[in-house]
């Protein structure tokens, strides 16, 4: 996988998340004890403090983030778009049976072209999304584009620990040995969850998303680490 560049990159994503698109929450709950509903919780905080409008989730997957979205009452309506048809068709079917999908909808669609006109929403969200980006800057300038100015862009990601405290060294093991093990025991695919671990290692730190974030068009840029530095909720504001 970390010989793959551009849209042979995208090809593999989309094709490995199609696999494992049935067993992706029950791994997600697994994998970080539950914590990812909390987190989302968070990043949906962030967003909206102080905000109220309309709210883009960008690689929406199944949907959690577009339905933690729509449970602020600052939210009008949310659009959840990405680019696995059966992830979004997962996403679909949840929204029908919380009885949300007058207020939530998904789209087919590529984080790169997003298609929106310029300041339409008062956020876009990304969960566990923008490492698997073929061109980070890119979509990062695309989806600030698409948000109102004084509106916020959100990321939450896993990130490489930088093997400091007691659990230094523990987690990047845990995470290069057991999540493979998990995700085949899981869901059957030792492979998609072999990319987990490599893909988080290719990624940027903290620090240098933020500097990614400064320079696709964001101000007051600002994290917030989770799980022992593993997981970082990233905020900006569009000028
Ligand atoms: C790890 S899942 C995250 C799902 C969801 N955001 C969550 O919080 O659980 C990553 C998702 O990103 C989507 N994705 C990756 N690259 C994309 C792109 N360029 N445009 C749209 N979706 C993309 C994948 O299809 C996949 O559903």
């Amino acid at each position: 996988m970390a010989q793959l560049r551009g849209p042979e990159r995208a090809r593999y994503v989309t094709r490995m998340f199609a696999r494992i698109s049935r067993r992706y929450d029950l791994v997600n709950t697994v994998m970080s004890g539950g914590r990812h509903y909390a987190w989302r919780r968070m990043a949906v905080r962030m967003a909206m403090e102080g905000l109220s409008g309309p709210a883009l989730d960008v690689a929406a997957g199944t949907g959690d983030f577009a339905f933690e979205l729509a449970r602020s009452p600052d939210v009008s309506s949310v659009i959840g778009l990405d680019f696995t048809r059966p992830m979004l068709e997962i996403a679909q079917r949840k929204g029908e049976q919380k009885k949300v999908s007058d207020r939530v909808s998904f789209s087919v669609g590529d984080a790169h072209a997003l298609p929106f006109p310029d300041d339409s929403f008062a956020c876009a969200t990304v969960g566990f999304g923008i490492r698997n980006f073929i061109d980070l800057p890119a979509s990062l300038r695309e989806i600030t584009r698409v948000v109102q100015p004084g509106g916020r862009v959100v990321s939450l990601e896993i990130f490489r620990h930088d093997g400091r405290g007691p659990l230094g060294r523990l987690v990047p093991l845990h995470f290069r040995y057991v999540t493979p093990w998990l995700g085949s025991l899981l869901a059957g695919d030792r492979e998609a969850y072999t990319y987990l671990p490599e893909s988080v290692d290719e990624f940027l730190a903290p620090d240098a998303l933020t500097t990614a974030m400064e320079a696709a068009g964001l101000t007051a840029v600002r994290y917030k680490s989770l799980a022992m530095g593993a997981v970082a909720i990233h905020v900006g504001v569009k000028q």
